[in-house]
């Protein structure tokens, strides 16, 4: 099967300089969303019909098994589906979709692929309350399909038919060329319309069938800001609901937003307002706290992620506990039983079984053993202003609060470092290091104060 995927329009509703099918739907472009379910289908050529802003959109969804058709100017559906032909296998049919309707369950179109095998023509239809603005599926009197009508072009008793054309359709391709060739553009808006083709179709005596998708939202498309922000909320209410399906506890299935994959273990509870985006796995008995952003994260079982954490490319092992008000950037392993608390940031660096930062510290580009104690506001210095360098602190060592470890340094097991200390040499094995200060009290100081106006 071909399928050609319609994306050659501007949006202009959009009011935005991006072209329309770039718009992103949870975390993806509308067009993306569009040539995933197409790929789902096995598709032997997959052509997008691009006009406005072709380069970006090439661009942005391109890929190896992605072939793109250049309609300068937007004269119709039917003329866009014709600058894909050339790159159309003849002998199989082709299935037409949009790059803005981006919601079509592959098992929806399945449906309207078998209904039409290889000789029939088949469209996607779909009877809503509301028809206005739709081309409307005209019937004769034994129900059989003879025409599509656009709205501009339809009389007043076709404006009343509830069946609409969702603009899904899938034809033979071979005579798909003489049908497109012969299309009139003296409609009501000028265009070469694809509905026409309809009409070809029976005049050649190919027979034209109609299948519906499961549900109405499948076959809206988005042509403002208004629709897109509606799809979107469709799109997460499936989302919630599958994952309430699989037995997650969601504490408001309408305030958690997943814009990618999000994988759950049994018994997870996720509190409001997370946004989960890449890749997030959450093993068994893992607890999000409210608003926690986890993006591409893996976490163990049994961990505890309390509110206002943000993860972004980090793993934990199980029964960590994270937050509240924590950071994970990529590179952040922490193992079994870590925890990492409220205002401490972790990046590229690893904690050992056990190991504590509970308070507003920096740990970057560091390798840190078991049982390790991170005190308050303990900084990694890994930057010295070009290059990064790295910090290990070997097995259960205590660093007390205030401590800065300028990197590349090294601190043996079982270590104690005293409050305040600046570590810029390694330390070895079981030593306590700490930097001479003194400490200076004056006795009766009096305090300025403020003089009276
Ligand atoms: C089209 C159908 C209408 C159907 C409706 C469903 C026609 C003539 N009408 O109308 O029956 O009810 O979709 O939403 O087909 N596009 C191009 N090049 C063009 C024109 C359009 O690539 O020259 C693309 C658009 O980017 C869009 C899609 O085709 O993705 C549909 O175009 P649009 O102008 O929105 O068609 P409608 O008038 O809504
Ligand atoms: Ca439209």
């Amino acid at each position: 099967m071909n399928i050609v995927i319609l994306a050659a329009g501007m949006g202009k509703r959009m009011r935005s300089a991006l072209p329309k099918v770039l718009h992103s739907l949870a975390g993806k472009p509308l067009l993306a969303h569009v040539i995933d379910t197409a790929r789902t289908l096995s598709p032997t050529r997959l052509v997008v019909v691009v006009g406005h802003g072709a380069d970006k959109v090439r661009e942005a969804v391109g890929a190896p098994d992605v072939q793109f058709a250049l309609q300068d100017r937007q004269l119709g559906t039917g003329h866009a589906v014709q600058q894909a032909l050339p790159l159309l296998d003849p002998s199989v049919p082709t299935l037409v979709l949009y790059g803005d309707v981006p919601l079509t369950r592959a098992s929806t179109l399945k449906r309207l692929i078998d209904a039409a095998g290889a000789e029939r023509y088949g469209v996607l239809t779909v009877s809503v309350n509301d028809p206005t603005g739709y081309g409307r599926i005209v019937r004769d009197a034994a129900g059989k399909v003879k025409k599509i009508v656009e709205q501009k072009d339809a009389s007043e008793e076709e404006r009343r038919i509830a069946e609409i054309n969702t603009g899904i359709v899938i034809t033979p391709t071979r005579t798909l060329e003489t049908w497109l060739a012969s299309l009139k553009n003296n409609n009501a808006q000028g265009e070469f319309y694809l509905t026409d083709v309809v009409e070809r179709a029976i005049d050649a005596g190919v027979e034209v069938v109609t299948a519906q998708p499961d549900a109405e939202w499948e076959t809206l498309g988005v042509n403002s800001k208004i629709q897109l922000a509606e799809l979107e909320r469709i799109h997460q209410r499936n989302v919630a609901n599958a994952l309430l399906d699989a037995g997650v506890t969601l504490m408001d299935p309408a305030r958690i937003d997943v814009r990618g994959t999000l994988e759950c273990g049994a018994d997870v509870t996720i509190d409001v307002n997370c946004v989960f985006e890449g890749r997030v796995t959450l093993a068994d008995n893992v607890t999000i706290g409210p608003n926690c952003v986890l993006r591409d994260a893996v976490i163990g079982a049994g961990t505890r992620v309390d509110a206002y954490t943000h993860i972004e490319g980090g793993t934990t092992g199980a029964n960590v506990v994270l937050g509240p008000y924590a950071r994970l950037r990529p590179g952040a392993k922490l193992a079994d039983e870590a925890h990492v608390g409220n205002f401490v940031e972790v990046k590229n660096a690893v904690l050992g079984h056990g190991s504590k930062a509970n308070h507003l510290s920096y740990i970057g580009d560091s390798d840190i053993g078991a049982r390790v104690n991170i005190g308050a506001g303990t900084i990694t210095c890994n930057y010295d202003g070009a290059n990064k360098h790295r910090t290990v602190i070997d097995d259960d060592v205590f660093v007390g609060s205030d401590t800065q470890l300028v990197a590349p340094v090294r601190v043996g097991r079982g270590v104690t470092i005293a409050a305040g200390t600046t570590v810029w040499k390694d330390v070895g094995e079981g030593e306590l290091v700490l930097n001479e200060k003194t400490q200076v009290s004056k006795a009766g100081y009096k305090r300025p104060v403020k003089k009276k106006s």
